[in-house]
């Protein structure tokens, strides 16, 4: 149970006390200049020291993250591995590396084409960020919305840098996805007469949120899940890829697997590869906590770097605003946005809001840390400090039940801890969410630079730009996976794969050499290392 300090409870009073106030007068919008303003100041996309440049590859005098540079430019897995490419274990037509949302669907449109499709994961199927999503699914499937303005939304939100034939098959092909899921047997939110219940999210000027309640990214998993299993797709769990494989004609043409127990070696051999590995978050990037699934380790974006796949914004990253800032347990932990799409406010320590509750991410992030870092107003907790998150709101403007109803699993997970989010307001702190950059792709979901390499999902830059709005990340693993699946699974159709090769691994190698870089640690990293014990 989680008892608060006396500082805490007298913080809270205070919340208590301005909650009438509050409701009656809401803390208004900012303008565009107040928006850069806080961004620049307290986001920590603009922490220059945390950077630096990478010296080889082909985003090389690219700003990265210093976590991230150490594995794209670090030392391959099978360098000194006695491999023989001659006798693949496996030969497939596609090869989906990855078990999420992505891959899933990418998987199950391969099938569709007729391709023999594998899947292989380093956990399970589902083991993925699109399990551990929460808030819905963006889509403008009502009268009053549009695909035009749901691009707008996200076009703005993102800061006008989204790659325009990625956002705008987003945003079209969004509704053909929600009827896809909902025909798979996802069982969305509806009225009695069977409308999808939709709300708003931070920067969205409709409402066009689909949800399962607060679990719409379990539930959309299980699904997926559902359908490759009975389908029959083969799926190799608990075996990562290591590096792509390439032919002589330097097309991706398969991956090297390592068993993540006995650390077997086995060579896939493919026509087509899909990368659909997620995201980061388990990096803690600048020390941040994180929402993301134990494996969010940015596996793809090493194994497409190495084989020449440019990134496109992999500078930039997104902190949710609403992470777990006590108990230290689910410390990081999601707290959704939809919290604050049913009315949740931000306070600070004095019981004052702060900023208006639905400001895009990064712009909400920034001023949480701002008023905890330079205007001392956050709650001390025991990992740091947070500002309140208002949720007995919800039920005073939605009415008793509605956070029984709409966010069960958070009513449930702070409820864990003795803390009734009906009653008592809770503590919150960004929360390293999700990666805004990664491989850069054309609209038919091929890297720009290597032929017959595909990638989807949290693995992809530039679809959203340099900030991303809720809901349009299960979104994009859906569209983006579809995608992919279908052209790789058209394109195996007239691929012939020469003799495979890892000499671009060799030559990666001397190309950090030549760059006066000796890398120690291993890349891929697969997994966290929280034990300080040596990494696998
Ligand atoms: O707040 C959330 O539920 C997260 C959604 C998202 O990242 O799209």
């Amino acid at each position: 149970m989680y008892k608060y300090t006396d500082e805490q409870l007298a913080s809270m009073k205070k919340v208590e006390a301005t909650r009438k106030e509050r409701l009656e007068k809401l803390f208004g919008r900012m303008t565009a200049d107040e928006k850069q303003a806080v961004l620049k100041e307290n986001h920590p996309d603009y922490i220059d020291s945390a950077y630096e440049e990478l010296k080889v590859g082909p985003n090389k005098g690219g700003k990265v993250l210093h976590e991230l540079a150490d594995l794209l430019q670090g030392k391959s897995r099978v360098i000194g591995m006695d491999i023989d490419l001659s006798k693949p274990d496996y030969d497939v037509d596609v090869l989906v590396i990855g078990g999420g949302g992505a891959g899933s669907s990418a998987a199950i449109e391969a099938d569709n084409k007729g391709a023999k499709v594998m899947m292989v994961t380093k956990l399970r199927i589902g083991d993925a960020n699109t399990m551990m999503a929460e808030g819905g699914i963006q889509a403008a499937d009502k009268p009053n919305d549009s695909p035009a303005i749901h691009y707008l939304d996200a076009f703005g939100g993102g800061h006008f840098a989204a790659k325009h034939e990625l956002l705008y098959k987003l945003v079209n092909d969004a509704p053909d996805c929600i009827k896809w899921l909902n025909e798979l047997g996802v069982m969305f939110d509806k009225d009695k007469d069977g409308t999808m219940i939709t709300t708003h999210g931070g920067g969205t000027s409709r409402k066009r949120m689909h949800a399962c309640k607060d679990y719409s990214g379990a539930e959309i998993m299980r699904t997926l899940r559902d359908e490759v299993l009975n389908r029959g797709i083969p799926v190799v769990d608990f075996t990562a890829a290591i590096e792509l494989i390439k032919d002589t004609e330097g097309k991706c043409a398969g991956a090297v697997l390592m068993n993540m127990e006995t650390k077997e070696i086995s060579i896939a051999k493919a026509k087509t590869v899909v990368i659909a590995t997620g995201g980061a978050g388990r990096l803690h990037y600048q020390g941040f906590p994180t929402s993301n699934h134990y494996g969010a380790t940015a596996d793809g974006l090493v194994l497409g770097y190495r084989a020449g796949a440019k990134l496109l914004y992999a500078d930039t990253l997104q902190y949710h605003p609403t992470g777990v800032a006590e108990p230290t347990q689910i410390y990081g932990a999601l707290v959704t946005e939809k919290v604050r799409s049913l009315g949740a406010q931000l306070v600070n320590k004095n019981g004052e809001a702060f900023v208006y509750s639905l400001e895009t991410r990064d712009v909400t992030a920034s001023s949480i840390i701002r008023e905890c870092k330079r205007r001392d107003n956050g709650v001390k907790t025991t990992d740091g400090e947070g500002v309140w998150l208002d949720t007995p709101m919800i039920d005073i403007i939605g009415g008793e039940g509605t956070i029984e109803k709409r966010i069960p699993a958070m009513l449930r997970m702070f409820g864990k801890y003795g803390i009734d989010i009906r009653k008592d307001p809770i503590l919150v702190y960004p929360t390293l969410h999700y990666q805004n950059g990664g491989l850069d792709i054309s609209a038919d979901g091929m890297s720009t630079t290597v032929p017959n390499l595909f990638v989807a999902g949290e693995a992809v830059g530039g679809i959203h730009g340099r900030n991303r709005l809720m809901g349009n990340s299960l979104l994009d693993i859906i569209v983006f996976g579809r995608n992919a699946g279908k052209s790789a699974g058209e394109k195996c159709k007239s691929v012939e794969v020469k003799d495979l090769t890892l000499a671009h691994v060799e030559d990666f190698a001397k190309e950090l050499d030549g760059a006066g870089l000796k890398p120690e640690k291993l890349s891929p990293q697969l997994l966290p290392n929280y034990t300080k014990q040596p990494a696998i």
